[in-house]
């Protein structure tokens, strides 16, 4: 006899796709801020922090492709509109902004997508073992990003 407590409820499945359009969102954020920056960053003394600000660009599409392809794989719908999140996160007068100011920016938000793939992995844990080995694996590279960014910093 099935377990009824292994089948999601409709409720549940609804707010873990809530989850999963938030987590879509901020990574299409992330994408408009890092290719901005990588254009910012031009010259050849700044030619490491463009192709580091571009591969994180190319790195968190990858992961909006996987958010959104995990969504339909759910029945879910990706949802795109990130207006909110564009009014709070990616609208900034960019002049006059220096190199270390766009790594400090990218930094705390690497640090915000740490924090939030770790406060989601629990709603998925042992309910949704497909989705919670995307989020360790999109956890463990914003940390790389995050470790990219700052040895940038130090340096
Ligand atoms: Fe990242």
């Amino acid at each position: 006899m099935a377990d009824p407590h292994s089948q999601p409820t409709d409720a549940d499945l609804g707010l873990r796709l809530t989850l999963l359009n938030a987590a879509l969102a901020s990574k299409v954020v992330n994408v408009r801020r890092y290719t901005r920056h990588a254009l910012l960053a031009q010259g050849a003394c700044h030619d490491t922090m463009k192709a580091v600000f571009g591969l994180h660009a190319r790195d968190e599409q990858d992961h909006a492709l996987r958010l959104a392809d995990r969504i339909q794989q759910l029945g879910g719908r990706p949802d795109f509109n990130v207006g909110g999140l564009m009014s709070r996160g990616d609208i900034h007068d960019e002049d006059g902004r220096t190199l270390v100011e766009l790594l400090r920016e990218n930094l705390a938000a690497e640090r915000v997508a740490i924090e939030t793939y770790r406060d989601l992995l629990p709603s998925f844990a042992g309910k949704d073992p497909v989705t919670r080995r995307l989020l360790e694996e999109l956890l463990a590279e914003e940390e790389a990003h995050a470790s990219a960014l700052l040895a940038l910093l130090e340096r």
